[in-house]
């Protein structure tokens, strides 16, 4: 499985943190960013281009963090194919996966401590979309609806 990670500078310390981890267990993982903790930097930044590579199909799951996760799921809705949430239990981590596809999960890096983020990720990673027909029936308007409104 292909992991992209960006963060923003209200998300670098729990970005970094989240690398560390994911590598130690033997995960490969592409850092979109930031390369460093600048407090003027903008989430659109580091956040795009991650989705951009979702989109494109180059990256499978995403874990995009901003301050509050709000921002970073703003903006990798905007790309076609992206299914992004700001998620803060593991229920909707796992479940998001399993129903809706999730594939590009946000966080809060001033709102959730590095356990909780840890617990949120492994649920987000190790689940699997189900493929039930009631699913793929929401997803197939989900996709009608990208086809009117996106490029
Ligand atoms: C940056 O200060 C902050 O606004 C940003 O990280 C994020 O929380 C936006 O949603």
């Amino acid at each position: 499985m292909k992991i992209g990670i960006a963060a923003d500078h209200g998300g670098f310390t729990l970005k970094q943190h989240l690398l560390r981890l994911l590598e130690a267990e033997g995960y490969h993982i592409t850092d979109f960013g930031a390369e460093a903790l600048d407090p003027k930097d903008d989430y659109p930044d580091y956040v795009a281009p991650l989705a951009r590579a979702v989109a494109a199909g180059l990256i499978d799951r995403g874990i995009a963090i901003c301050g509050s996760g709000v921002g970073a799921a703003i903006v990798a809705n905007k790309f076609k194919g992206v299914r992004a949430a700001l998620v803060t239990e593991t229920y909707s981590a796992r479940q998001g996966v399993e129903h809706d596809q999730l594939n590009l999960l946000c966080l809060g890096g001033r709102v959730i401590g590095p356990e909780l983020a840890k617990e949120l990720i492994f649920a987000f990673l190790n689940a699997h979309y189900s493929g039930d027909a009631r699913h793929q029936r929401r997803l197939d308007k989900l996709k009608d609806i990208e086809n009117e409104y996106f490029k």
